[in-house]
């Protein structure tokens, strides 16, 4: 049996191990995905956003202390929605994601943080995306690394002889992948970075950003288990842009 990402985060064992995780600061959250989002993200003075899969809202608080008007964040576990600290302009909301619909052109800036390789179906999810945002308006996410989902099961560094190595298998063969992390039988989905990019290149958005961000150097002496990151990339951030529409088109 398998636990897709909308229900893990409400198992209590999960849950507890997930937030030891987060409060000891020294895994790839802190030091990888926060400063390599924080590069990619626009100036949120006076947006719109919204965050999908926010977790106890901490990109939600980042984004609101620093100007957004409103953040609409969105999880699916209670769990999460509890732990999160409140904030006069984040809105939580519980709901799925791939069943989430909001209004047409209400998004300056749609987020998403290590969520959405828990989604089933990301190309309707971009198109829906492309939907919500103005023209003009950005989406910005990160995900796990397809190099780092593409084995089934996703089972890390495997010991060979007097090395590690970490095995890419299965490539090209998108779809539902198990793996053991805290606890046995979690759901995630495989996709090809050409997937990933393609997906928002048919829902018409322009890419800005692609980056495979690695620990510095300082974070490696600080934190030396940081280190094998820098053999593999453990995460894919990617940034786009709704086109505004073309001024010397008539009728656009
Ligand atoms: C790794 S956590 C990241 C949380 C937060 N974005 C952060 O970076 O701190 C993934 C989050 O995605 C949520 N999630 C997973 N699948 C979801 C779905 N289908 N709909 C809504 N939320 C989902 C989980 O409940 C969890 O809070």
């Amino acid at each position: 049996m398998t636990t897709p990402g909308r229900e893990l985060y409400d198992d209590r064992h999960f849950f507890e191990g997930y937030r030891r995780l987060r409060d000891t600061e020294t895994g790839i959250n802190d030091a990888i995905e926060i400063p390599a989002m924080n590069r990619m993200l626009p100036s949120v003075q006076g947006a719109s956003v919204v965050d999908l899969g926010c977790g106890t809202g901490q990109l939600a608080r980042r984004l609101a202390d620093a100007g957004a008007v409103d953040v609409l964040a969105v999880d699916s576990s209670w769990r999460m929605l509890a732990a999160a600290a409140r904030h006069p302009r984040i809105r939580y909301l519980r709901a799925d994601i791939d069943e989430l619909s909001l209004r047409r052109c209400s998004a300056d800036l749609v987020v998403s943080s290590l969520a959405l390789h828990y989604v089933a179906d990301y190309a309707g999810l971009v198109q829906r995306v492309a939907h919500w945002l103005r023209p003009g308006g950005r989406f910005v996410f990160s995900v796990e690394h397809p190099i780092c989902t593409a084995s089934d099961p996703m089972t890390g560094w495997r010991r060979i002889a007097e090395d590690t190595v970490w095995p890419v298998d299965r490539y090209a063969s998108e779809g539902p992948r198990t793996q053991t992390w805290i606890v046995e039988g979690i759901q995630k989905h495989h996709r090809r970075v050409a997937t990933l990019i393609g997906g928002l290149l048919d829902a018409g958005l322009e890419l800005t950003g692609v980056d495979e961000p690695e620990p510095s150097p300082a974070m490696v002496r600080r934190h030396p288990h940081l280190a094998e990151h820098l053999r593999r990339p453990p995460l894919l951030v990617l940034a786009a842009r709704r086109k505004q529409p073309d001024p010397s088109v008539p009728g656009r």
